[in-house]
């Protein structure tokens, strides 16, 4: 089976093929048209969507030494995402379908961060999810395909919401995720102990307290104090963020009794967070699976591979299906 998927939910303008299970292409156009304004633009990255798509499809299809008719199904994201940008996808998707009369598959994006990891590694259930995307914290059991139940969620800031403005407050451009990560590696974590809020309890998040207690801490100590010993901040910051999210994924794996753990999102980039994550599965003998990196942060080969996995139930879609910009029912 050959699936073509079409990621456009926030600034990265993606296409991909899966055959039989490899991915063939797999193509990014990042829009750099944001750097500027310290964050995404919806209407902006609509309107990159608009330009790029065409070629960026192409571009999949070319690298796969295929065409359009030679596809089986077409899978794009239908959401959580900007809904501009998720519309740019979703009607290009249409379209294609149509005129090359293939069956359309919707598919949901935080889905698909996780069943990215089905990609290089073989399908194992039951298993806990860690999903720490931009947008969302979540952990959730995942007793077979496609059946899902959550377990924790954000009550405020998603982790990489928390590292992009913490970033911001330090000074670092958007997104500021990954340039926190690599200053932490050159950096003390135990610099200053930032605060681990909720770590004794339950299995949601809060990271909007953390994010305050940074900007509390950078106005007493000042600018010149800040820069000098800006690694060893981020190295603060970091552990303060990651223990939280081994702890809470240490306690949804003792609540459920499973073996088999998984990381999925752009914040599963992290070199700490993967680190502790390795440790805490050796520790408790569980199987860690987590996307390479190139799979981690927004692409389209998680979108066709989550393609693949619902054709092959017959999950398609009909071509009436709307973007949605918040998560649903589907968790
Ligand atoms: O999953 P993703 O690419 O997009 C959403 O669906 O939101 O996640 C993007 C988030 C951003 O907040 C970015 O700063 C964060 O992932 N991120 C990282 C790293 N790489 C990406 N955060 C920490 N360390 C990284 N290495
Ligand atoms: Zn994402």
């Amino acid at each position: 089976m050959v699936i073509l998927g079409i990621e456009t939910s926030c600034d990265e303008t993606a296409a991909s093929i899966i055959s039989g299970g490899s991915i063939r292409s797999n193509v990014i156009a990042s829009q750099a048209v944001h750097e500027t304004f310290g964050g995404v633009v919806p209407e902006l990255a609509s309107r990159a969507h608009h330009k790029t798509i065409w070629q960026t499809v192409k571009q999949a299809l070319d690298e796969a030494s295929l065409q359009p008719k030679d596809v089986d199904a077409i899978a794009v994201t239908q959401g959580p995402g900007l809904m501009g940008s998720l519309l740019v996808g979703l009607s290009f998707a249409k379209g294609l379908a149509i005129s090359f009369n293939k069956p359309l598959i919707g598919v949901n994006h935080i889905d698909a961060h996780m069943y990215a990891n089905f990609i290089e590694h073989d399908e194992v259930y039951p298993f806990v999810a860690l999903i720490v995307s931009g947008g969302h914290t979540r952990l959730v059991y995942v007793d077979n395909l496609f059946s899902h139940k959550l377990l924790g969620d954000t009550r405020d800031d998603a982790a990489g919401e928390a590292f992009d403005k913490i970033g911001k407050i330090l000074g670092l451009p958007y997104p500021a995720g990954p340039q926190v990560d690599e200053r932490s590696k050159n950096g003390d974590p135990k610099f200053h102990d930032f605060p681990r809020s909720m770590i004794k309890k339950g299995l949601d998040f809060s990271f909007s307290g953390l994010k305050t207690s940074v900007l509390y801490y950078t106005q007493e100590m000042g600018d010149e104090y800040v820069n000098n010993h800006l690694d060893d901040i981020c190295a603060s910051v970091s552990a303060a963020i990651t223990d939280v999210l081994t702890a809470k994924l240490k306690r949804a794996v003792q609540q459920t009794g499973v073996k088999h753990v998984m990381l999925a999102g752009g914040v599963s980039a992290n070199s700490m967070l993967r680190k502790k994550m390795d440790l805490l599965s050796q520790r408790m003998h569980l199987t860690l699976m987590i996307p390479s990196v190139q799979y981690c942060t927004d692409n389209a080969a998680m979108i066709a591979k989550t393609g693949e996995l619902k054709a092959r139930e017959g999950l398609f879609d009909s071509l009436e299906i709307k973007p949605f910009a918040r998560l649903q029912s589907v968790f």
